[in-house]
């Protein structure tokens, strides 16, 4: 089944699959954002995050190239009283605003391995001068764990891959850890995941 067949099958019955609880590491990290701020959503899927991002009073636009996740999205947006912007898009292919971002977030979005640089390349290319992204993916050393990730390995980050793919950021924070889960779809399993914040000089 081909990549985007996939995620419009996972997501069409009743139901959020990883919740509607943020991010445990978006959360850990609220303090670095403020209302108004630009921000981009990358493979948001159900929402979960960007409709967080925009109850902080944030203007997100969520992307993702499932209709039936983004179509959850501005359900739960409604739901929380919320507006985002969504667009259906394969971000392989998708012609990438550049310099227009405060912020770009993304959470557990596994490519094949040579699609992983152009990735983070055009998500940090999205950001305007100061603006910040943060990253987390499942890491190589969760090919070991039971819950979680994709079944091809290569398919999983390091951090070796985020700080080639990323040259000339500023990089704030960038650590490989496994965590307990408090969200998704895993609650209380291990995870090992890359994280990553950083800035556009
Ligand atoms: C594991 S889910 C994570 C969803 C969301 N970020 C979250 O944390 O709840 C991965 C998401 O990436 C999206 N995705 C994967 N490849 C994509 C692509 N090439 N273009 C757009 N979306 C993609 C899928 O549709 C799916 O929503």
């Amino acid at each position: 089944m081909k990549r985007q067949a996939f995620w419009e099958d996972r997501y069409k019955g009743e139901g959020y699959l990883f919740g509607t609880e943020p991010n445990d590491f978006l959360l850990e990290e609220a303090g670095r954002l403020t209302p108004g701020l630009r921000t981009l959503a990358v493979a948001d899927g159900e929402g979960r995050n960007g409709v967080w991002l925009a109850k902080q009073g944030l203007d997100v636009l969520s992307v993702d190239f499932s209709e039936n996740g983004l179509a959850k999205a501005r359900a739960l947006a409604t739901d929380r009283g919320v507006s985002i912007e969504t667009l259906q898009v394969d971000l392989t292919s998708w012609v990438w605003p550049t310099a227009s971002f405060d912020l770009v977030v993304t959470f557990f979005i596994h490519p094949p391995a040579q699609e992983q640089g152009p990735l983070l390349e055009n998500m940090f290319r999205a950001l305007k001068p100061g603006g910040q992204l943060i990253f987390e993916a499942y890491a190589k050393a969760q090919a070991e764990n039971e819950f979680g990730g994709p079944d091809d390995p290569d398919r999983l980050f390091s951090s070796d891959i985020l700080r080639q793919a990323i040259e000339g950021a500023e990089i704030l924070l960038l650590e490989e850890k496994t965590i307990i889960r408090r969200s998704g779809r895993f609650p209380g399993k291990p995870a090992a995941v890359v994280r990553l914040i950083a800035r556009h000089p």
